[in-house]
């Protein structure tokens, strides 16, 4: 027997190596690489194909691309509006989709509900390798879904799995979870990068030859030897995370990757005790209540995907015992933070290198859009003078390394969303405002100089 070939994969960013080192030359992290074990091809039975769906793959052969006819993506919504924002509209027939998160936040529910709105339209199998048949079956009568439309198995081994799948042929297949999944073909424990990374590349043969839209849940874990869902990114067509904060029932579902939609997008839900609730307007629930104006928060519209969203910004600014004071900043980037300080003490004169500087948004929400940057440096600047800012003032826009005011995308877009929630003052880039200085009862100050923007919101 030929001896099986091995290699490495970093449990961090998924890169393969093909000697075993200590370091990851991609991502540089120490000690995560793990040795897999490399299946060696064989010709895999094509499973049967579903009817009407066109997504095959075939024996390939060179074609040019104008007489290719664009196959649209057959979309289905599930149902579920927020996952379906997220997805880009709906589920795609042979997609996979990963869905990662910590253990406890609720991807189970999520797709528990999903399955059971969508159960009178099509067909679904869930595959629990984690939960007995039993409990899938409490937690779906207890979220009041109709029993009749599920389909479950318990059922840890692929080969199996796929047998039954291809058998029933469902429209929809989640496997829950991914880590707990095993080959026969491979000697490496159930969980390990090998077993995990080839249950998942048999899944997606699955899915793109027969037209089933996949969902693969996956923890995020910490520790080693566990695959975590980093290794399967780029083996999936669409990643979200589940996020939400200790003791807070929000959750934040986000596409940090998709081939069908776009990125960023958010989906928010509440949980209750009847199971996950959508948030269709999430933009009230990111800004804290502050009975009067407090100095060091700020209001930003950013834009995560394809909605504007009013997100609260705060920041602490306090003499710092330190040598090396402390730049921490949660939900924001920490080394835009010591830049925009840099250009703060630079071009708005406010000396912060004594001073540990914290920042948080509000909501256990990411911002990663340079959009955020003026209302960053009001919240540090309020905090830092120990002065509020303007009740139901907003801001937003990019501040360059010359401490100029730069346009950010869909400015009106946000502006509109501030004046729908009662905002009464943005303070925006120049380029960004519009003629008219009002929209509704909100007033417009466009700026290009981030000493005009300090003016404007801490003269008055
Ligand atoms: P679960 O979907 O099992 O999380 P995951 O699959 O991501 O590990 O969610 C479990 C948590 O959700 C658990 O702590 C209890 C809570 N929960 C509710 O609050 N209400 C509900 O209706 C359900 C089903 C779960
Ligand atoms: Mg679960």
């Amino acid at each position: 027997m030929a001896k099986a070939k091995t290699s490495y994969v970093c449990t961090e960013c998924g890169a393969e190596h093909s000697k075993w080192q200590g370091q990851c030359a991609e991502c540089g992290v120490w000690n995560v690489l793990t040795e897999i074990v490399v299946e060696p091809a064989k010709a895999s039975a094509a499973a049967p194909r579903h009817a009407g769906y066109a997504g095959a793959v075939d024996a390939a052969k060179v074609t040019r691309l104008a007489s290719v006819a664009a196959t649209a993506e057959a979309r289905s919504e599930t149902g579920i509006g927020e996952l379906d924002r997220v997805l880009g509209g709906g589920l795609v027939a042979g997609s996979v989709v990963l869905i990662g998160g910590d253990p406890g936040i609720g991807k189970s529910t999520l797709l528990l509900q999903m399955l059971g709105t969508i159960g009178q339209r099509m067909r679904g199998l869930y595959v629990t390798g984690e939960e007995s048949l039993g409990q899938v079956a409490a937690r779906a009568q207890r979220l009041g879904l109709p029993l009749d439309g599920l389909e479950g198995l318990a059922e840890t081994s692929i080969e199996r799995i796929l047998a039954e799948a291809s058998a029933g042929k469902p429209d929809v297949l989640i496997i829950d979870s991914i880590q707990t999944i095993w080959t026969e073909l491979l000697t490496a424990a159930p969980g390990s990068v090998s077993q995990v990374r080839e249950s998942a590349a048999r899944l997606v043969r699955f899915a793109k030859q027969t037209g089933t839209s996949v969902f693969l849940v996956g923890h995020v874990t910490k520790e080693g030897g566990i695959a975590g869902p980093r290794v399967l990114e780029h083996m999936v067509d669409a990643v979200l995370y589940f996020e939400g904060e200790v003791g807070s029932r929000f959750r934040i579902l986000r596409a940090f990757k998709n081939r069908f939609g776009a990125v960023n997008e958010l989906g928010v839900f509440a949980m209750s005790e009847k199971g996950l609730k959508e948030v269709p307007n999430p933009s009230a629930i990111f800004l804290s209540a502050h009975a009067q104006p407090t100095p060091g928060s700020a209001v930003m519209v950013t834009r995560e995907g394809t909605r504007p969203l009013l997100v609260e910004v705060q920041a602490l600014v306090d003499a710092s015992a330190l040598p090396n004071p402390r730049r921490v900043a949660l939900g924001l980037e920490q080394n835009r933070l010591a830049m925009l300080l840099a250009v703060l003490h630079r071009h708005g004169g406010a000396a912060v290198f004594d001073q540990d500087v914290f920042l948080n948004v509000v909501g256990g929400i990411r911002v990663q859009e340079t959009a955020a940057d003026l209302a960053v440096l009001f919240a540090v600047q309020s905090s830092f003078r120990d002065r509020a800012l303007p009740d139901k003032l907003v801001a937003f826009g990019e501040v360059g390394l010359s401490g100029e005011i730069r346009p950010v995308p869909n400015g009106e877009e946000r502006l509109r969303e501030a004046a729908t929630h009662g905002f009464s003052l943005a303070i925006v880039p120049k380029a960004n405002a519009p003629k008219k200085p009002r929209i509704g009862e909100l007033e417009v100050v466009g700026v290009d100089r981030l000493g005009d923007a300090l003016a404007a919101a801490f003269q008055r």
